[in-house]
């Protein structure tokens, strides 16, 4: 499902020059309808790895390969529709301000060209069970913070992706809210997603125990 061999990262500098390298000779794979648990401090390159998994960067050196695409190989033309089949949550929320709750959530539907009947049937459930109901035409900003996140996880699943990646999605929840965040990405596991999440939080994993792979410096240092 999620591959990396050897993989290197740098990031341009200025100039458009390879910089420093931020990931190092990282090796592992994901199964399908796993969870992972992406550990380590500020800076250990959580988001960085969360990027190559969400195919939005390609690895300097070694390989990625995601959902049998190795990233590599794969032409310009073939990520847009690699990366549809990857639902991503972004470590600062992402939802678009003038847009409803519920347009939010049927956005991805509409860009794939489902019909609309569908889609009223498909937010309607998602927002259910994010228990949204009743707020389906506020927009972002008259919701709270944990609200916006589990509409932002709404939005990264109504695709039915096979891979879900999620970036902090709890950092700027209360525990509550937090608590309720994960048991949406549980649920999704559960249901078959293979689910991947960065944290900088300790307690979090305690409460959704998973494999947990710690970066720190771009390496990885534990795989337990
Ligand atoms: N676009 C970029 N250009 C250059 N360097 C970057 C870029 N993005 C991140 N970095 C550097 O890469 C390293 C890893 O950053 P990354 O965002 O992956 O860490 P992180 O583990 O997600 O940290 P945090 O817990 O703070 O979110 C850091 O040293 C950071 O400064
Ligand atoms: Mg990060």
């Amino acid at each position: 499902m999620v591959r990396f061999s050897r993989v290197a990262l740098a990031y341009p500098d200025q100039r458009g020059r390879p910089g420093p390298a931020i990931l190092r000779d990282l090796s592992f794979t994901l199964g399908e309808g796993s969870f992972t648990w992406i550990l380590g401090p500020s800076g250990a390159g959580k988001t960085s790895v969360l990027r190559l998994m969400q195919a939005a960067l390609r690895p300097s050196g070694g390989e990625v390969e995601l959902l049998g695409v190795l990233l590599s190989r794969a032409r310009r033309r073939d990520l847009p529709p690699l990366r549809r089949r990857i639902g991503t949550v972004h470590q600062e929320f992402r939802l678009l301000s003038h847009l409803s709750a519920w347009d939010n959530v049927a956005l991805p539907l509409r860009l794939g060209g489902v019909p609309e009947s569908t889609i009223r049937a498909d937010v309607a459930d998602l927002l259910e069970w994010i228990g949204l109901t009743g707020k389906e035409e506020r927009r972002p900003a008259e919701l709270s913070g944990g609200e916006q996140q589990r509409l932002v996880i709404a939005r990264a699943v109504v695709t039915r992706p096979a891979l879900l990646v999620a970036d902090e999605p709890t950092s700027d929840l209360d525990a509550r809210q937090a608590r309720r965040t994960l048991a949406l990405l549980a649920e999704m596991n559960r249901q078959g997603t293979t689910v991947v999440v960065a944290t900088h939080s300790d307690d979090l994993p305690g409460r959704h125990p998973a494999r947990m792979l710690t970066l720190e410096g771009g390496r990885l240092v534990a795989d337990e």
